[in-house]
């Protein structure tokens, strides 16, 4: 765990108009020496300060595509910046504003826990395929399991085709035990994506890592064509059926777009589900007039309602929850950053050792290769069964 030591109080009682001068001025100094990147989640006062903005998937692609900059500052959360770092140019410094800027998400799948699943399941099935995935929002450690064991990771924007892929390799059934894909930490873009693209919610299992067997029988587990780890976004996890139910009472005409970490039940109420670019990308796109309920972070969400005033917005969860650790990145702390990189005194940078950053270089270079190939398309589904877990 990651401590954010307090930043010197002066910055703290900064007027906006002064901390806006500071942080323009800093970055002017720094020129191209500096790349701020920032994710969609970010609060408006900070991302208005990013060079490039994006969903997991863009700005990986973004921080390689910077390698003049010396310092990339990541305004986002920690695993993004180790993502950031892995893919980094040598001598590139990876630098996060708030150390204490985390993942809940990434926080339930520990090292030592994942490598008991994986264990457990290569001791029932050693004969079978068994292709291991990371979804992006978890720890270099457990890219770098996934890099070593065949695997790949993958975001939001290129579940589908990455998801494919080990679908494709984990396709047989041999000495009483089927091939499996097992997925990592997001159970429900893992449970989501994988229907979409055909396995029936019965030949997926959930392994809970507080359970002998993550909670399951031997035979369950045997029979399992995908594994999922019990894991969840604190944020999308909060949308539900019965905010689809009421929205749709209160706004006839509304479309739903919601985030695939939203669970299973969620995303089959909704119209539309995708990464924050596609919901970015369908909202940019659609005819003025169009009503809109969004079930992602909510400094999105608000964002799009402003940006697109011909159309009406409004937040799917009625609570309006917020991603916490996202909100740490404050001006403030940005403000601090950039005026100790101009006095030569970097802080916060992300590392990730050198073993632990080869394996998982190269599950995210594969998902990095996957992520340009041509979408499969889905299957068409008449069913829809909702899943206990
Ligand atoms: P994407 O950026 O892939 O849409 O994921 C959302 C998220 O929860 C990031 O933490
Ligand atoms: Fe993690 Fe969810 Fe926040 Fe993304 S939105 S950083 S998955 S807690």
């Amino acid at each position: 765990m990651l401590y954010q030591q307090p930043i010197p109080e002066a910055y703290l009682r900064l007027p906006a108009a002064e901390l806006h001068e500071r942080i323009a001025a800093a970055k002017a100094e720094l020129g191209a020496r500096l790349t701020i990147l920032g994710h969609h989640y970010q609060r408006d006062d900070v991302i208005r300060y990013a060079d490039f903005t994006g969903d997991s998937l863009k700005l990986a692609q973004l921080s390689m595509s910077r390698p003049e900059a010396d310092f990339i500052v990541f305004c986002g959360v920690h695993f993004m910046a180790e993502g950031a770092d892995i893919l980094a140019r040598p001598g590139q410094q990876v630098l996060l504003p708030d150390l204490g800027a985390g993942c809940s998400m990434a926080d339930m799948a520990g090292i030592e826990d994942v490598e008991e699943c994986w264990a457990v399941l290569r001791e029932l099935c050693p004969e079978s395929t068994m292709v291991p995935m990371t979804y992006v929002n978890s720890a270099a450690a457990l890219k770098a399991l996934v890099g070593r064991n065949d695997g790949c990771c993958c975001t939001s924007g290129n579940a589908d085709n990455v998801i494919g892929w080990a679908l494709d390799r984990a396709a047989g059934d041999r000495a009483g035990c089927r091939d499996k894909l097992v997925f990592f930490p997001d159970q429900h873009l893992g449970r989501n994506t994988c229907y979409k693209l055909g396995v029936p919610l019965d030949q997926m299992v959930v392994w809970d890592p507080a359970q002998e067997l993550g909670g399951n029988t031997e035979e369950a587990l045997r029979r399992a064509r995908v594994v999922l780890w019990k894991g969840h976004c604190s944020v999308h996890t909060r949308m539900t059926p019965e905010h689809v139910r009421q929205v749709r009472e209160e706004y006839p005409g509304v479309k739903v777009i919601v985030h695939p970490e939203c669970p299973f039940a969620t995303v089959q109420a909704a119209d539309l589900a995708g990464s924050t670019e596609f919901i970015i990308k369908h909202i940019k796109e659609a005819a003025p007039g169009t009503i809109w309920a969004v079930g992602t972070e909510i400094h999105l969400v608000q964002r799009l309602a402003r940006q697109h005033p011909e159309q009406t917005i409004v937040s799917l969860d009625d609570c309006r929850c917020q991603c916490a650790t996202m909100f740490r990145i404050s001006p403030q702390h940005l403000a601090w950053m950039l005026e100790e990189l101009v006095a030569g005194r970097p802080h916060n940078r992300i590392t990730v050792d050198p073993e632990t950053a080869r394996w998982a270089r190269l599950a995210l270079d594969r998902m990095l290769e996957l992520s340009a190939a041509p979408a499969k398309p889905a299957p068409v589904r008449e069913a829809m069964l909702v899943p206990g877990a």
